[in-house]
């Protein structure tokens, strides 16, 4: 009778509500005017928070959900660890991003992935979040999580690459590359990330930009690596190996088969990140090794490449209150300093490294800060994961002897360019 009519309508009325909501929703993401993430408010939050990042190798992350936790009960963040490697990280959010999966809420991007991500529509703009607090942020971070005039993450921790030596074996570092592989040949060699994957075109990058080379020009049409600068540059790291300095297993390390290689007494000298010296400190070797920053080649400049971790709200999360708070959380000072001193995972903020209980902890605090002010981004374009595949893939047929560095060189100009038509 009568009821039943009435819930019929009830009904009839509910689904089309339902429908105009995600009508609204599917108008936002069509019309490509990108959503604009909820303020942080903590006392907004509740739910549920997956934070989809890399694997927690050094800790930090779980410490900044427990700090969470304790100061806000109502949100429960929940670790969801992709793996190891950069390029895997990448490969598992872009399938779900594609998919529109609404599994991750909080998305921990390496600092190369913000032109794509941002250009795909897969995030929402950040840029509220990050206004109220942004003389705080190193501005070479800041700029990492920006793309077309907004801010598309919040920058979590950065990183610039230390040389790490053996105080037992060598005296103090040397001051230049060249010094440093051929003491690497006289005494235990020389490790650092060959894979072929994201790390080799920062190992690569390293010693192009230290040497005065770059990958494009300065408005990004040109490609330039095809240069004297990158020919030094390959013929170094290829020479490393075939004269032994490194030895050929580096062809197959990323950061972690590099950090145990020199845990384990099996090389001089390592090139990583400095999350390597909290967990080295705890390793059989604590008392054998130093860090530094990198040298210069003889004559030239140091130089340093940009890495880092960005927090950012996926476009198809169901709690961007949620996912917000916790952002606007995990990069606050405090966490920013807890995951420094436990893990050696590097601060945004500068006043975090002129902290008096960090200098205290780690001696290259100001150095790291230098470095990471001055830290050169890898090339920002959408397209820059092909760009760095057709760096990694040809240094590593140098490094392997399978090309000579001329020749590798060339293909790898060519590979650009044609990831660049693609754009
Ligand atoms: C580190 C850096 C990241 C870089 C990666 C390469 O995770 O923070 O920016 O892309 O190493 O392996």
């Amino acid at each position: 009778g009568e009821t039943a009519m009435r819930k019929w309508l009830w009904a009839v009325l509910l689904v089309t509500l339902a429908l105009a909501v995600a009508g609204c929703g599917d108008d936002d993401d069509d019309g490509g005017d990108a959503q604009q993430a909820p303020a942080a408010d903590p006392s907004e939050a509740s739910g549920n928070v997956a934070w989809c990042i890399g694997k927690d190798t050094s800790g930090a992350y779980g410490t900044a959900i427990d700090l969470f936790k304790k100061e806000n009960p109502n949100v429960n963040v929940r670790l969801v660890e992709l793996p190891e490697s950069a390029d895997e990280q990448r490969r598992q959010l872009v399938q779900r991003l594609d998919a529109e999966s609404e599994e991750c809420d909080v998305l921990g991007m390496d600092v190369i992935w913000t032109a794509e991500f941002a250009a795909q529509g897969w995030l929402q703009d950040t840029t509220e979040i990050i206004e109220p607090r942004q003389d705080d942020f190193i501005a070479s971070t800041l700029e990492t999580a920006q793309y077309e005039d907004k801010y598309w993450a919040v920058p979590y921790h950065t990183n610039a690459g230390f040389l790490y030596y053996r105080t037992d074996q060598v005296d103090q570092a040397p001051d230049a590359w060249e010094d440093v592989y051929e003491q690497a040949g006289q005494n235990n060699g020389i490790v650092y990330q060959g894979a072929s994957y994201e790390g080799l075109t920062v190992n690569f990058l390293e010693l192009l930009y230290s040497g005065g080379g770059s990958v494009l020009s300065e408005d990004g049409q040109e490609v330039q690596v095809n240069s004297p600068e990158g020919e030094a540059a390959l013929e170094f790291m290829a020479q490393g190996v075939e004269g032994g300095a490194a030895p050929r297993a580096v062809t197959t390390y990323m950061e972690e088969e590099s950090r145990r290689a020199f845990e384990n007494g099996n090389a001089t000298f390592m090139r990583n990140w400095p999350y390597a010296f909290a967990l080295g400190k705890e390793s059989k070797i604590a008392d054998q090794f130093d860090i530094t920053t990198f040298p210069s080649f003889e004559g030239g400049e140091p130089a340093s490449v940009l890495g880092g971790i960005n927090l950012a709200i996926s476009a198809y999360s169901r709690n961007p209150e949620g996912a917000a708070a916790f952002i606007d959380f995990a990069t606050s000072e405090v966490v920013q300093k807890a995951n420094f001193l436990e893990s050696a995972s590097p601060p945004c903020f500068a006043a975090t490294y002129d902290d008096p209980e960090v200098q205290e902890e780690y001696a290259f605090a100001s150095d790291l800060k230098a470095a990471v002010e001055q830290g050169q981004a890898r090339p920002v374009s959408p397209v820059y994961s092909q760009i760095s595949e057709a760096i990694f893939t040809n240094v590593h047929d140098a490094l392997q002897g399978r090309a000579e560095p001329a020749a590798a060189l060339e293909s790898m100009s060519s590979d650009i360019e044609r990831a660049l038509e693609t754009f």
